[in-house]
Parts: structure tokens; sequence; C-alpha cells
């Protein structure tokens, strides 16, 4: 596989094409966005922020990039990967290139992951990949996990990206914005969500909460409503033994669990010494069909 930089950024101002000079992205209007030192571009303007630091906090990142780490959710990358590849290599013609965006990737473990798993499958295929975040302590750590992605700050609200450009667009536990998704994909594009099933994490939450709301991953109403079909459906449970507290902690503090669960909930996890927890994932794959 040969990766390439992704040419298809938008000016998040004006929305023309952004050239790569030097240090920057310039757009034809003469907007600039500096390249950090890190790597990463911020193509955020304060017009599309809502609050001074949106998105996932430090701490948050922290704990999702160590609880990440220690593989306990490798099986869920697995599957991604196997998805993502099918899609990628299965299904179009070799001398196609082909962008892949992670919207809302965090702090990146799962692009990264994927990006490892296509270059060790040996395509001839061309791919860029795009990961962006709003939140800027997500993407400063994501940029530590590979140099061959594009990390972009930026909002799911107005993908970064000229319209009709994009072959996949991956949303993983994450805020998808259909009608944004949809333009940026090409005809035949698809929209992988991955989302938290009804057993997700019950252990815990049967512990946090004094009820557990027992419904599964998100209706797809609105994904319908703008032109998206159902093109696959799984799901991947399994259970993962004695997960230590230190790692109960970090796994509180990388959901929104965190802001959810009771004082008393979070004081008697804090107790534990360690726990069984059942993982439990919907993969849905939809298809980018008619017009919205
Ligand atoms: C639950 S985390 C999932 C992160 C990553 N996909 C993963 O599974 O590790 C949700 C992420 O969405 C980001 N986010 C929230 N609103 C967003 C928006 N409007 N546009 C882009 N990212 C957003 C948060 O900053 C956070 O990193």
């Amino acid at each position: 596989m040969e990766i390439k930089k992704a040419n298809n950024l938008s000016c998040p101002l004006c929305g023309l094409l952004l050239q790569l000079s030097e240090k920057q992205h310039v757009c034809l209007n003469g907007h600039s966005f500096d390249i950090a030192r890190q790597g990463y571009v911020n193509l955020l303007p304060v017009q599309q922020k809502r609050s001074k630091n949106p998105g996932d906090s430090k701490e948050m990142i922290v704990a999702r990039t160590e609880f990440l780490n220690t593989g306990l959710y490798q099986p869920i990358a697995e599957r991604f990967n196997e998805l993502c590849h099918e899609l990628t290599v299965g299904h179009k013609d070799e001398s196609e290139g082909v962008c892949l965006v992670d919207a809302g990737c965090g702090e990146g473990y799962y692009l990264q992951s994927l990006l490892s798993h296509l270059e060790r499958a040996g395509t001839e295929r061309e791919v860029s990949f795009i990961g962006l975040d709003i939140s800027k302590p997500a993407i400063l750590a994501a940029s530590k996990r590979s140099k061959k992605i594009s990390w972009l700050v930026s909002s799911n609200k107005q993908l970064p990206v000229l319209p009709g450009t994009v072959d996949i667009i991956i949303c993983m536990f994450g805020f998808p914005v259909y009608e944004s998704f949809k333009e940026s994909l090409k005809p035949g594009g698809k929209l992988i969500l991955v989302d938290a099933g009804q057993d997700h994490l019950l252990e815990l939450r049967n512990i946090i909460y004094p009820s557990v709301n027992m419904s599964d991953a998100s209706d797809l109403a609105g994904a319908e409503k703008s032109g998206f079909d159902m093109y696959s459906d799984s799901r991947l449970t399994y259970a993962v033994n004695n997960v230590p507290n230190e790692q109960l902690m970090n796994l509180l503090h990388m959901t929104p669990h965190f802001f959810r669960a009771s004082q008393e909930g979070k004081q008697a996890v804090s107790q534990l010494q360690s726990i069984d927890l059942t993982v439990d994932v919907v993969f849905r794959v939809l298809h980018a069909s008619h017009p919205c």
C-alpha cells in the first residue's frame, strides 16, 4: 500500500481546495493554516467553536490512551480492520486511490491500527488517511501515533474535505453528522458506525447507575433521511476478566459514564480491586445511496 497525504482538504472558511505549501495549507483566497510542530493542522475556526476547549479533555484522552494501550479493546480494532480491509481492498479497481476519514478519531488508536493492518496486507492501492477530532488534546496525542496520517482539529459538522471525495468515513463511539458525512462521501461511499451494544460494560453500568438503560445502538432514522442505506450489520461480544482497578478507572474516565454516574457509583467503582466485563459492540456499515 502506498500511503499518500490527503490532497482533498478544503478551507473551513471558504470551502476552496487547500494546497500544501512548505509549512502551511493555503487556499486560493489566501486563507492559511499552519502545520503545527507535532504535524497536525488546526482547521477549526473560532466561529465554529461552541466553547473554548471543545471535545474530550486532556484527562479523558490520557485515560483513553492508557486503557487502549492495554490491548483490552484489540478485538474491536481487529474486527474493524477486517471490515475496512474488505471495503478498501476488495471492492474497487486497484488503480483507484482510496480516502479514509476517521471522524471523531480521539487519540488515534483505531486509525493507527488500521494503517498498520493495511500496510501488512501489502495491497498496491494508494490510500490517504485523515483523522479528525474537535478536541485539540486528542489530536495532539494522535499526532504521536503516526506521522503518515493527516491529523486535523476539526468538526464532524463541517468535514474539511472537498464534497464527494471520500470513500469511507469511520465514526467510532462518536457523534455522526449524517448530512455533512453524506456530502463528503463519493456516490456509493461507505459510513462505518461502531457503537456500544446493549450489554456493553453492563457490569460497570450496574454499579454506577441506580437503573440501567438497556437500549441498543442508536436508531438510524437520521441516517436514512440523509440518504444512507444499511449495507451490513454485525456484532462483537466478548468477556474481559479481572480488569484491574487502574484500568477500570481509566475506562470510567474515558467515557461519558464519568459525567453521568452518581457520586456513590463512582465511589463504589474506585473501591473494586478488579472486575469482569462484557464488551458488546455493534458494527454497522451504511451505503451513501440516493441524494438527500
Ligand atoms: C467517545 S470518544 C471516541 C474516540 C475514538 N473514536 C475512539 O473510539 O477511541 C468521542 C470523540 O468525539 C470527539 N467529538 C465530539 N464532538 C465532536 C465533533 N462535533 N466533531 C468531531 N469530534 C467530536 C470527542 O472529542 C472525542 O474524542
